[in-house]
C-alpha cells in the first residue's frame, strides 16, 4: 500500500499543503515544532479514524479557523487507481468523512480501507508502561488483521461488563442463580480462550520478527524474548498453542476454555469480595525481556526504543503475511537515541531492494539520516512553519 498524496487545510499549524510521496523511503525533515508530526497525524488519522495523540478533533483545527480538512490518496499493490479518503472536521457540528467522494456514515466504516503501522516515541510505554499498554498493542494489531478477533473481543468486553455488574449485585446481597453464574463463566471462558490463543499466536510470530531485527542490530549481543502470559491458558508450556505461520489457520482449532472456566467458577467468593472479575484476558500480559532480564526494569532507553521499533516493524511484516501487502510504515522521530549501528541496520533493512514493495515515511530533525548512494532514491521533504517544500 502506498500513499501518493496527502492534502491539508487548516490542519494544526498547516494552513494549506499538498504533499506528494513516493514508494520506498520518504523523509520529512525540519526543526522542532514545524509540523512534521502533524503531517503523520493527518495520514494515520485515516488508518485509525482518530488522532494518534489522543487529541479531540477540535484540537486538530488550526487556531483561528472554523474547520480542519485532510485528504489522503493511496494505492493498493497491484491496483491502477488511487482511493481517496477525506475528513472535514468543523469546530462545531458533525465531521464529514468521504471515500472517493461518497459519504461514509462513521469512522468505523472508514477504518480498514487504508492500513498503516505507526511508531511514535509515546509507544515506548509498550515496554515501560503497565500490562494494559501491551494488551492494547496486541488488540490494535490483531483487530487490523482479523475480523474474528475483533468480534471475540467485543463479545468479551460486553460479557465482562455484565458479569461485573452481577458480581456487584451479588455483593449487595442479591441472590444469583447457579445457572446465571454458569452462563457467564462459560461465555467468558470461550471468548477468553480464543482471544488468548490469538494473542499467544501473534506474540510468537512477533518474537520471530523481533529476534531477526535484534540479531541484525546488535550482531547477536542482545537476544529479545516475548512471551504471552495468560489466565486463559494453562501455565504449562505443552498447552500453549504451537507457533503458526499464518494466524488465519487458528480458526480451525477451537481452543480449550477449561482453564479459565475453572478459575471463574472456583474463586467466585474472592471476586464478590473484590467487586469485579479477577481472572481473564483483561489481566494478561506480554513478558518482554532482553538477554533473559525483564526489559521494563533493566533495558536502557535505546534498548527499549529498539524493542518497540522491532515490534512495530514485525507488526508490518505479519500484516503483509496475512493480508498480502505491506501497510504504510510511519516512523515519527524514530532515530533519536539509537546509535549508528542500529540506525544503519534499520535503514538498510527498510531499504532492502529484494523486499516486497514497502513505503516508509519517517520524520527527522536532520536530512542526512540516509548515508551515501542510498539517499539518491529517497524522497526528501523539508517542513518549516507548516509549509512543505521539495529538497
Ligand atoms: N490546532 C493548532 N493550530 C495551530 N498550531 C498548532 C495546533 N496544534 C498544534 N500546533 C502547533 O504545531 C506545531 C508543530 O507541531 P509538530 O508536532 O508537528 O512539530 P514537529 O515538526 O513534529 O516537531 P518535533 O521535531 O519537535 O517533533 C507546534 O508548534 C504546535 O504548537
Ligand atoms: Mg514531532
Amino acid at each position: 500500500m502506498t500513499v501518493t498524496t496527502a492534502i491539508y487545510e487548516n490542519w494544526r499549524n498547516i494552513a494549506s499543503a499538498r504533499v506528494e510521496f513516493s514508494p520506498g523511503i520518504n523523509v520529512l525533515w525540519g526543526m522542532n515544532a514545524q509540523g512534521k508530526s502533524n503531517i503523520l497525524e493527518g495520514i494515520y488519522f485515516f488508518a485509525r479514524g482518530r488522532s494518534f495523540r489522543g487529541a479531540r478533533e477540535k484540537e486538530l483545527v488550526r487556531f483561528g479557523s472554523e474547520f480542519a480538512r485532510a485528504s489522503l490518496s493511496f494505492r493498493r499493490d497491484g491496483y491502477e487507481n488511487d482511493t481517496a479518503l477525506e475528513a472535514v472536521l468543523p469546530l462545531s457540528g458533525r465531521k464529514r468523512l468521504t471515500r472517493n467522494g461518497a459519504p461514509l456514515s462513521s469512522a468505523a466504516e472508514m477504518v480498514g480501507n487504508f492500513r498503516a503501522v505507526l511508531f511514535t516515541p509515546s509507544n515506548l510505554s509498550v515496554v515501560s508502561g503497565g500490562p494494559g499498554e501491551r494488551r492494547a498493542f496486541l488488540d490494535i494489531a490483531l483487530s487490523q488483521i482479523s475480523g474474528d478477533y475483533l468480534l471475540w473481543l467485543r463479545r468479551w468486553t460486553k460479557l465482562l461488563a455484565e458479569r461485573n455488574a452481577l458480581i456487584r449485585r451479588a455483593g449487595e446481597g442479591e441472590s444469583v442463580s447457579a445457572e446465571e453464574w454458569a452462563v457467564y463463566a462459560e461465555g467468558l471462558a470461550e471468548c477468553g480462550a480464543w482471544i488468548a490463543c490469538y494473542r499467544a499466536d501473534y506474540v510468537s510470530l512477533l518474537a520471530g520478527a523481533v529476534g531477526r531485527y535484534f540479531a541484525g542490530m546488535t550482531g547477536g549481543a542482545e537476544i529479545p524474548g516475548l512471551e504471552y502470559r495468560s489466565h486463559a491458558l494453562e501455565e504449562t508450556s505443552e498447552n500453549l498453542p504451537k507457533p503458526l505461520t499464518d494466524p488465519r489457520s487458528l480458526t480451525s482449532a477451537p481452543p480449550d476454555p477449561g482453564p479459565l472456566k475453572t478459575r471463574l467458577t472456583a474463586y467466585r467468593d474472592r471476586e464478590i469480595a473484590a467487586g469485579s472479575t479477577l481472572w481473564g484476558i483483561h489481566k494478561d500480559d506480554v513478558l518482554l525481556s532482553l538477554n533473559g532480564r525483564e526489559a521494563r526494569t533493566y533495558a536502557s532507553q535505546g534498548q527499549q526504543r529498539s524493542l518497540v521499533l522491532s515490534m512495530k516493524l514485525g507488526e508490518a511484516e505479519i500484516a503483509k503475511t496475512v493480508g498480502g501487502e505491506y501497510p504504510v510504515i510511519l516512523l515519527d522521530d524514530v532515530f533519536s537515541e539509537l546509535d549508528e549501528n542500529r540506525r544503519r541496520f534499520i535503514l538498510d533493512a527498510l531499504a532492502r531492494e529484494d523486499a516486497a514493495p514497502r513505503q516508509i515515511i519517517v520524520t527527522s530533525c536532520e536530512p542526512d539520516i540516509i548515508p551515501g548512494a542510498r539517499a539518491e532514491h529517497v524522497n526528501f521533504r523539508h517542513v518549516e512553519g507548516g509549509k512543505v517544500s521539495e529538497s
